[in-house]
C-alpha cells in the first residue's frame, strides 16, 4: 500500500504516520526527515539546503526529488509506504507520477489532516520550547503556513480529481486521529 499524507506543518503528519507504519506494514517516508538528515551530516545537499529550511522555505524540487528517488530504491519500502511532506506543490505531484510510473508504482490513497491555524500555532510552539527543531519559532512557523496555502494546498485539489483524496479531522486524541485514518484507508468515510 502505497500512501501520501497531506496537511500543513504541524497538522500531525509525522505523528500519525509513525504509528500507521507498523499497523500497515509499510516504510514511513518524510522529506523533511530525509533534508535534516542532510543538514546533520554535511552532506552537500544539506548544506544548500538548510537555510532555505530555516528560514520556512519550500527546498528546490530538484534536490528533494533526487533525496526520494534515491529512499525508493531502497528495500524497505517493497511492502509500500507513507509518504510524509511530499509533494509540496503541483510540480512535485506531477514529478512523483512521473517516478512512480517508472517505477511500477502508484498511490492508494491520499489522506488530508485538517487542522486549524490556532491549533497549529499552539502545538509547535509547544515543540519548540521542548525540541527547539530550528525552523518552529512563531514568525517562521506562520510563513510555512503561508507558503502551504499558496503552494502546497493545490496539491489536496490534485488528488481530490484523481477520486483518492479523504479529508480528516486532525484535531483529538492521537488514538481517534489513527482510528480515522485508518478507516478512511479501509473505505468506510470516502469524502
Ligand atoms: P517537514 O519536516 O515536512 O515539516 P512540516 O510539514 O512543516 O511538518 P511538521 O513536522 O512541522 O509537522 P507534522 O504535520 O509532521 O506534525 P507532527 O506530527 O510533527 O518540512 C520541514 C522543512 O523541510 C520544510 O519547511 C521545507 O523547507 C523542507 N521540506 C520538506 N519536504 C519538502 C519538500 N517535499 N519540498 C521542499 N522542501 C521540503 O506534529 C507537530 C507537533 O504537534 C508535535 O509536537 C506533536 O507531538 C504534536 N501533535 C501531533 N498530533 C497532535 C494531536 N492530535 N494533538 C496535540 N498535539 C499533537
Amino acid at each position: 500500500m502505497r500512501l501520501v499524507l497531506l496537511g500543513p506543518p504541524g497538522s500531525g503528519k509525522g505523528t500519525q504516520a509513525t504509528r500507521l507504519k507498523d499497523r500497515l506494514g509499510v516504510a514511513h517516508i518524510s522529506t523533511g526527515d530525509l533534508l535534516r538528515a542532510a543538514v546533520a551530516a554535511g552532506t552537500p545537499l544539506g548544506k544548500i539546503a538548510k537555510a532555505t529550511m530555516d528560514a520556512g522555505e519550500l527546498v528546490s524540487d530538484d534536490l528533494v526529488l533526487q533525496l526520494l528517488e534515491e529512499r525508493l530504491n531502497q528495500p524497505d519500502v517493497a511492502n509500500g509506504y507513507i509518504l510524509d511532506g511530499y509533494p509540496r506543490n503541483l510540480a512535485q505531484a506531477e514529478a512523483l507520477d512521473v517516478l512512480l510510473a517508472k517505477l511500477n508504482q502508484n498511490i492508494d490513497h491520499a489522506l488530508a489532516l485538517v487542522v486549524s491555524e490556532d491549533h497549529i500555532v499552539e502545538r509547535l510552539a509547544q515543540r519548540a520550547a521542548e525540541q527547539r527543531r530550528s525552523d518552529d519559532s512563531e514568525d517562521v512557523v506562520r510563513h510555512r503556513l503561508r507558503v502551504y496555502q499558496e503552494q502546497t494546498a493545490p496539491v489536496v485539489g490534485y488528488y481530490q480529481e484523481k477520486g483518492l483524496l479523504t479529508t480528516i479531522d486532525g484535531v483529538g486524541s492521537l488514538d481517534e486521529i489513527s482510528q480515522r485514518l485508518l478507516d478512511a484507508i479501509q473505505g468506510q468515510t470516502k469524502t
